[in-house]
Formats: structure tokens, C-alpha cells, sequence
């Protein structure tokens, strides 16, 4: 009985301009491993769960890209939005489905576009997860240990005297989506916070009371949908139910909402990717601390810098410290690493003034 719902609607524009809309970084190969990361994502949680159980939930105009990605998915389990509502109407409509096909369902929820290094403990710590959730009425969701006062992440607070819990299952104090920069310092110089990492895991039954609960319209017009999957109406009233729902995520609708609230404090080399710096984390680097990420490139006196081109594509760079510098197919990008968050700026400012 056991499901996963796979996220993969999201645009990820800091990693411009090698995603773009049409091309949002779950559908590339950022670390030249030969697959994509939703393809990661797939392959990773293949062994603990049923292929015919797996959904992935993105965007119409990524159906295309999702099915040429994960051939062995039928059309059937890729559930496509009419329109971007973010996160927790992505999982309403995977509910509505999974429904269908076991009341009793457990549901791992995992983002597309995540790194995960170390894949059998990821593995080992979701199943420990699973059985969990089978028995509590939780919604749980896995907890990564901060290294940096990073706002673009959920935080999770634990009692201290948990922490040292030997089963690593936390009742959730409190949980603070994309706080500003003084709290997250507040949060991560305090030690009693967790990063939420995305992944969710709950039954059926323990996230639909919860919709039911904190975004009972939302719910409704799911439930209604609900009853036309297969029937003829089932594409109107899509478009209808995505057209009239809220634009809210997971976190924010019910995960800071909610008193069941579960952390599985985890270790398994995650990472958001989310960033520049964050691929420029992960990748080897040479003995001046650059990272190749793709391309031919010939550095001189150059250190701390990330660099990626179209494979064959030859770059000699000089004098360069601590910069990003990213070729695409349509545009380059040269920026210091510290400036990245002005990133999102830069895709905004193209678009309107090229
Ligand atoms: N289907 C669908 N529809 N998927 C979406 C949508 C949508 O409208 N919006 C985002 N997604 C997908 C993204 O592709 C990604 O895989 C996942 O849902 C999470 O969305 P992000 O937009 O990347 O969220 P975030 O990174 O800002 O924040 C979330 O993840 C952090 C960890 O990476 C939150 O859960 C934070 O609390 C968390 O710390
Ligand atoms: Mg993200």
C-alpha cells in the first residue's frame, strides 16, 4: 500500500540560465551524472515502492518532458496542472487519485529536484518512516541539520531534551517557513532547529484530515474532482477546481499549521540544490577549489569558481575568484558567487528588456 507522488511542477529559476521555464532544473542533468534529477528521484525510491504506484504531478507543459524521462510511467500516472497553484494543490490532486486506487494508502511525497548522496541510508531512514506513520496519525516530514542560516528553507523546531531521542522521531514544536534572514540566524545559532527537507511521508487518511481541517475549501473542490476522474467531465472540472483553488504550498497551508506534525531527524548528503553555490558544494573541484561541472575548460590563476558549458565547449578563463560562470545553449552568465541570490532579478530583468 504503498504510493509516491513525485513534485515536479516547480520553475527553479536561480539556476538561469541553464533552466528556464520550459527547461526547470528537475529535467536537467546539473551534475553531469548521465541523469536527470527527477530520473534520480525516480530510481531512488523505485525499490520501496511499486512502479504502478508512483504519480508525478507537474505542469501540462512538462507532460511531455516527464513521460520521455520516465518511459516506464504510463500517461495514467502523470497527473498534469492546467495552472500553477504551487504545492499543496499538487498533492490534493495526487490524493484524489491515490484515493481511488487504496483508501489505506501510506504516501511518501518527495520533491524532483533534490541531491541525495548517500541512497541506502535515504532508503533505510523512509522505511523506518513508513512503519512509523502506519502506526501514528503524523504527518512527517524528514529533518536535515543546519550548516548555514539559509532562508529559503522550512524550520523545524524540537524540544532539546528530544533530541537525543534514540529513535530520532520528534513531535514538531514549531515549524516557520522561509523566515527572514534574523531569524534564521536566531533559529540556526540556537540548535534546536531542523531544516525541512521537502520529503513528507503520511497515510492517506492522517493528510486528508488535514486538508479537511486547514484548507477545507481546497479540500472540498478535490473531493469533488475526485468523483469525476474517468468520467467525461473529469478535464473541465480540472480546470475548473485548479482555476478556482488557492495558490498556497504544503508548508505553508498545513505543515505550520497542523499539531500532528512529525520530524525524522536524517543524514544522508542532502542537498536542495537550489543554488550555484549549493551545485558548486557538491561538485569535485580541482586543487585551486574550482568545479568543472561540464564543458572543456583551462583555468589559470583562478580559485572558489564554478563552471558550466555545453559539453563540448571550450572556455580558457584567467584571474577569476570566486565566480560563477554558466553557458547555455541561448545565454552566458558570469556573476560573483556572492551575488547569486540576484539571480531570480537577472531572468526577470532578460525577459522584459531583451
Ligand atoms: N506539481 C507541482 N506544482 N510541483 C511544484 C509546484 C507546483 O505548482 N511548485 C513547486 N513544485 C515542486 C518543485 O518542482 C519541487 O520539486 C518541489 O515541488 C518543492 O517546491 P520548491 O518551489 O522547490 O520549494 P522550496 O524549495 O521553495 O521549499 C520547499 O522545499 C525546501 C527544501 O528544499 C519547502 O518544503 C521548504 O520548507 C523546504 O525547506
Ligand atoms: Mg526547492
Amino acid at each position: 500500500n504503498t504510493f509516491c507522488v513525485i513534485m515536479a511542477g516547480g520553475i527553479g529559476s536561480r539556476f538561469w540560465p541553464l533552466s528556464k521555464e520550459n527547461r526547470p532544473k528537475q529535467f536537467l542533468d546539473i551534475l553531469g551524472t548521465g541523469k536527470t534529477l527527477i530520473q534520480q528521484t525516480y530510481e531512488r525510491i523505485l525499490p520501496l515502492c511499486p512502479q504502478e504506484n508512483f504519480y508525478v504531478v507537474t505542469n501540462i507543459e512538462y507532460k511531455q518532458t516527464v513521460l520521455d524521462q520516465l518511459p516506464n510511467l504510463s500517461p495514467q500516472q502523470i497527473l498534469t496542472e492546467p495552472t500553477r497553484r504551487n504545492t499543496a494543490p499538487c498533492i490534493a490532486f495526487a490524493n484524489a487519485h491515490i484515493k481511488r486506487k487504496n483508501p489505506n494508502a501510506l504516501i511518501i511525497v518527495a520533491p524532483s529536484d533534490h541531491l541525495i548522496t548517500n541512497e541506502d541510508v535515504f532508503r533505510h531512514n523512509i522505511s523506518d518512516g513508513l512503519k512509523f506513520v502506519e502506526k501514528e496519525k503524523a504527518l512527517l516530514t524528514l529533518g536535515i541539520k543546519p550548516h548555514r542560516p539559509e532562508t529559503g528553507y522550512g524550520y523545524i523546531q524540537i524540544t532539546h531534551d528530544n533530541q537525543d531521542n534514540p529513535v530520532n522521531f520528534h513531535p514538531v514544536k514549531t515549524f516557520t517557513e522561509k523566515p527572514n534572514l534574523e531569524l534564521a540566524k536566531v533559529f540556526f545559532e540556537s540548535g534546536e532547529f531542523f531544516w525541512n527537507s521537502g520529503i513528507f511521508i503520511w497515510s492517506l487518511n492522517s493528510i486528508q484530515d488535514a486538508f479537511q481541517k486547514f484548507l477545507p475549501d481546497m479540500h472540498d473542490l478535490f473531493e469533488n474532482y475526485s468523483l469525476a476522474i474517468n468520467t467525461p467531465d473529469e478535464n473541465k472540472i480540472l480546470s475548473d477546481t485548479f482555476l478556482t483553488c488557492n495558490s498556497i504550498s504544503i508548508d505553508y497551508g498545513i505543515m505550520e499549521k497542523a499539531h500532528n506534525v512529525y520530524v525524522q531527524t536524517v543524514n544522508f548528503g542532502w542537498s536542495d540544490l537550489g543554488t550555484w553555490t549549493s551545485l558548486f558544494e557538491h561538485s569535485q573541484k580541482d586543487h585551486n577549489n574550482n568545479a568543472i561541472v561540464s564543458g572543456k575548460v583551462l583555468l589559470y590563476q583562478s580559485k572558489d569558481t564554478v563552471v558550466h558549458l555545453p559539453e563540448n565547449k571550450i572556455a580558457v578563463i584567467q584571474g577569476l575568484e570566486n565566480y560563477i560562470v554558466v553557458e547555455s545553449e541561448e545565454a552566458l552568465l558570469i556573476c560573483p558567487k556572492q551575488n547569486e541570490q540576484q539571480i531570480r532579478q537577472f531572468v526577470t530583468d532578460v525577459k522584459t528588456e531583451l
